[in-house]
């Protein structure tokens, strides 16, 4: 879910709504806004896309200095009118909204009703306009932190209310909330490029803080005690055009596009050219400190976790540290085995995933060290982890993952090596190599770019399958994992990716005539192994599209389509295969005609559990 929240001169409705868009892939299943006018609090709400709530205030324009909004992703209760924010008590004297989750809901519900109050949504988060209401004692200071006594969960909150309709205040315990301090006016939002059109001056809330906002000034305060806070300035640099299409239809092929550069940012001052060497400023570990780490754990979710994949394969084939990979939302309910001894990677486009910051946390109080490789600086994961080295891709606005995954793989590579030079796991010149073609990378990504229009056509053969087959085999495998994740995510077509030598245990047996299977051929040690696995497919009627190097130009004699990626090193492939896929997934979507930045029932962020 996202929060806006604005005071100040200018027309807040629009303040709002333009902020809401900017928020959008944070959730967008249901939309509203609540404006102070005077002593009364306006609320305005519809389910669907802001486009839905913008007719209707269109129809009735809502006025005043002071306001709130979201745009949601349902939790708790479908998406409706009902259960979309601002939610109010029932005089409409507060306007809450809220992301996060209130775990006790249902007790302080059943409390609150059986003291007369009636509820008109499913949500978790009604509660708490109500409890206002219930707990209001002439001061909002000292109610806020009644009512966040009451709550148990993560929740960042923005309330405005009739009885101090010259105030915004905010709120954060465990989900994220950001201030924008402009000039003449503040904001909250869940995110920084909501606000930046305003002001690039922003507070960082961090848990058990809250803060009141006039249109001239912040005040943070830690929220049990009151007491008052010294923050230091942010100064966002972000360029607004990032944010921006750019000339290309959709988001996610810009960020498709944006790989090359974005890979190149990503090593930027991490790269000694020289010396031929890996250099994290972030890190300063010494070889001693290597050593004490008797194995790797790469905690992440979605495509995070399929860059871990690649991670596990790179780290241990450089290292050989061992390295497990999990899922952040298995390896948080579990006893993990993890201890001083272990070095924690989480990885994180977003910085928030909820799952991933608690794995985290876990970690942690188990006595590792925790690394996090995330894009975005500030988020809660960068700020918790004990180390972080950021992907340099820039805002990433389509839900399905492209520039950010890639440049979390280019910072495995990297981190793989610069562990191997303190281990002395490689020799020197294997290291030079590996450096040499990961330079060369981003003009291949280039390459591959500049024929996407030859991946095209091949969309147009899958987009009215029922299922389709990724396989590979060694560093293939995730690649597959990853491309069969991104095909699912935006065409709605069923797709499993399996490791090549695994259909004769199962998956054989869904191989009918015409199946359409995407085949990975790249690692020179088990690419007989894959021929064979394609004559397996191809003997019950598939239909087989080879993703191979330019030096496998015999793969034609044994597939029905190629795709071929230009030469690299085996082990750099999966910067490489991953294009075509991506492509391949876009164009699939466009052809049947789906919203491709923003698939059904996906969230760009996920900050609940
Ligand atoms: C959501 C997104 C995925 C993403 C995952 C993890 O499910 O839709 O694209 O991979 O969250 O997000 P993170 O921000 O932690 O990388």
């Amino acid at each position: 879910c996202g929060i806006i929240g604005y005071i100040g001169q200018k027309d807040t409705q629009q303040v709002l709504t333009t902020g809401l868009s900017k928020l959008e892939y944070r959730g967008y299943d249901s939309v509203g806004i609540a404006v102070v006018n005077g002593e009364s609090v306006q609320v305005e709400k519809a389910k669907g896309r802001l486009d839905v709530l913008q007719d209707k205030l269109d129809q009735a324009p809502l006025s005043g200095n002071v306001g709130i909004g979201h745009t949601r992703w349902a939790t708790h209760g479908e998406p409706s009118n009902e259960n979309s924010h601002p939610h109010t008590d029932g005089n409409k004297e507060f306007a809450v909204v809220h992301n996060g989750i209130i775990e006790n809901y249902l007790d302080i519900k059943r409390e609150l009703k059986q003291k007369g109050y009636t509820f008109i949504s499913e949500t978790d988060s009604e509660v708490i306009s109500h409890l206002f209401s219930d707990l209001y004692d002439g001061d909002m200071l000292s109610t806020i932190q009644k009512v966040v006594k009451r709550l148990e969960g993560a929740y960042a909150l923005g309330i405005v209310s009739e009885h101090d309709p010259d105030r915004l205040y905010a709120v954060r315990q465990a989900s994220p909330l950001i201030i924008g301090a402009g000039d003449g006016e503040t904001l909250i939002s869940s995110d920084i490029p909501a606000v930046l059109e305003h002001t690039r001056d922003i507070f960082i809330l961090e848990d058990g803080e809250m803060a009141v906002l006039t249109k001239d000034d912040v005040t943070l305060l830690e929220t049990e005690t009151g007491v008052e806070l010294n923050r230091d300035l942010f100064r966002a640099d972000w360029d607004m055009e990032q944010a921006e299409k750019n000339g290309y239809d959709h988001f996610m092929l810009k960020e498709i596009h944006e790989q090359p550069t974005a890979l190149q940012k990503t090593m930027t001052g991490r790269f000694n050219k020289e010396q031929k060497s890996v250099e994290f400023d972030e890190l300063q570990w010494s070889t001693q400190q290597v050593e004490q780490w008797d194995k790797i754990t790469i905690v992440a979710c979605g495509t995070a976790y399929h860059a871990g994949l690649i991670g596990k394969h790179v780290i241990e084939e450089l290292t050989r540290i061992p390295v497990d990979v999990e899922v952040a939302s298995e390896f948080r309910y579990r006893r993990p085995i993890v201890n001083e001894k272990t070095l924690v990677i989480v990885v994180s486009q977003s910085g928030e995933t909820a799952d991933t910051l608690a794995a985290l946390r876990q970690s942690q109080h188990l006595g590792a060290q925790v690394l996090a490789i995330t894009n975005v600086v500030g988020s809660s994961i960068a700020r918790e982890a004990d180390k972080v080295l950021l992907t340099m891709a820039g805002p990433e606005i389509a839900v399905a993952s492209t520039k950010a995954y890639t440049t979390q793989v280019l910072t495995f590579y990297l981190l793989g090596i610069y562990l191997a030079e303190r281990k002395q796991s490689i020799s020197k010149e294997y290291q030079d190599q590996l450096l040499e073609s990961i330079a060369e990378i981003p003009n291949k990504m280039e390459e591959i770019l500049e024929h996407s229009s030859s991946i095209r056509w091949y969309s147009e053969s899958i987009k009215d399958a029922n299922s389709v087959f990724f396989i590979g085999r060694g560093v293939d495998f995730p690649v597959s994992l990853e491309g069969s994740l991104k095909l699912k995510e935006i065409s709605y077509i069923h797709s499993e990716a399996y490791a090549a030598g695994e259909l004769k245990h199962g998956t054989l047996a869904l191989i009918e005539e015409g199946t359409p299977i995407i085949a990975l051929i790249t690692q020179e040690e088990v690419s007989e192994k894959m021929l064979g696995n394609i004559k397996e497919v191809k003997a019950r009627g598939a239909q087989v599209l080879g993703i191979a190097g330019e030096e496998k130009m015999n793969i034609w004699e044994y597939v029905d389509e190629c795709c071929y990626i230009p030469n690299t090193l085996s082990i750099m492939t999966p910067l490489l295969t991953v294009i075509p896929l991506q492509l391949i997934s876009y164009y699939t979507s466009l052809a049947l005609g789906n919203d491709v930045d923003k698939p059904r029932n996906l969230a760009k962020s996920v900050t609940v559990e």
